[in-house]
């Protein structure tokens, strides 16, 4: 569906558009403005509003409304083990934790790692992977779930997928984590279990710390570099000491922090905050 330009829709998108940059740091760019004309129209179609002022009301008025309208401008593409370098250089960081515990270095009882947008889940799920798929492991792990949209959280936290969705996880992933649900194929209990997940807006102050490993990819690309710089420092201040930050291929902190310390690995670039500053 698409709506009439007028000078009252043109004045309701701008404050929706400055509302959920408020809100959430999306920012919508003019570039970008067809995308959220188009979603908005849906939105007035499915909320039986009779303009997009009339949908903004709804919001101002019905937390299900407003919740509705941040899920539906929220973009979740994601995948199994999105970026495979990481996921090596994961495994090689966890060998590390592993024995960092036997020479009784890291001295609180779990490894803790955030995924802090997580979409639909793929990406903690393949980080529980790879941590159960993991050699000699001599520590337990905690992992923290977040994302902003709801209806992305929920349907993480049921875990069940499309078969075709599978089709970039490693060699035995699929027998050994999977198994067979009444809607496609569902993550097997010993991996979900490992998976907290929670709504959470990285506008908000972060959950508490410290975090060994924060992923926090392909999320920086949807904001400006003032809230860039504002997330990263946040995230900086919750990360333990020689903690490792994972941020989206082509998700550069040139120009937006200098606190972390770069960490080439094969393949990708992570940041890592310095064991003493
Ligand atoms: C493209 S997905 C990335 C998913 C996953 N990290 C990956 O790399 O495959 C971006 C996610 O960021 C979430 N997001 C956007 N703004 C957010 C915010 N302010 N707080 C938390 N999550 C946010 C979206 O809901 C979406 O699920």
């Amino acid at each position: 569906m698409s709506l009439e330009r007028t000078t009252s829709s043109d004045a309701a998108f701008q404050t929706i558009r400055d509302w959920l940059y408020r809100e959430t740091a999306l920012a919508y760019p003019e570039s970008k403005r067809s995308f959220l004309e188009r979603r908005l129209a849906d939105l007035v179609q499915e909320w039986g509003a009779q303009s997009l002022g009339d949908l903004w009301s709804k919001c101002l008025s019905s937390p299900a409304v407003k919740a509705s309208v941040i899920d539906a401008l929220t973009i979740n593409e994601t995948s199994f083990f999105r970026m495979p370098a990481h996921f090596q250089a994961l495994g090689s960081l966890l060998a590390e934790f592993s024995s960092r515990r036997k020479t009784g270095i890291l001295d609180r009882p779990r490894v803790r790692i955030w995924s802090a947008a997580c979409a639909t889940g793929e990406e903690p799920y393949s980080i529980a992977m790879t941590i159960l798929a993991q050699k000699g492991q001599q520590f337990s792990a905690e992992i923290l779930a977040t994302d902003l949209c709801q209806q992305a959280v929920a349907k993480a936290r049921n875990g069940c997928y499309s078969d075709w969705r599978l089709e970039n996880l490693p060699p035995g992933y699929r027998d050994a984590f999977f198994e067979p649900a009444a809607q496609g194929i569902r993550v097997k209990p010993v991996v979900r279990d490992l998976v907290q997940f929670r709504p959470h807006n990285l506008k908000a102050l972060p959950p508490p710390g410290p975090w060994d490993v924060i992923f926090c990819r392909n999320v920086l690309i949807y904001f400006d570099n003032a809230f860039r710089a504002e997330l990263l420092q946040r995230l900086y201040e919750v990360m333990a000491p020689g903690g490792v930050l994972f941020v989206g291929e082509g998700e550069t902190l040139h120009l937006v922090s200098h606190s972390f310390e770069t960490h080439p690995v094969a393949g990708a670039v992570l940041y890592r905050r310095p064991i003493k500053e």
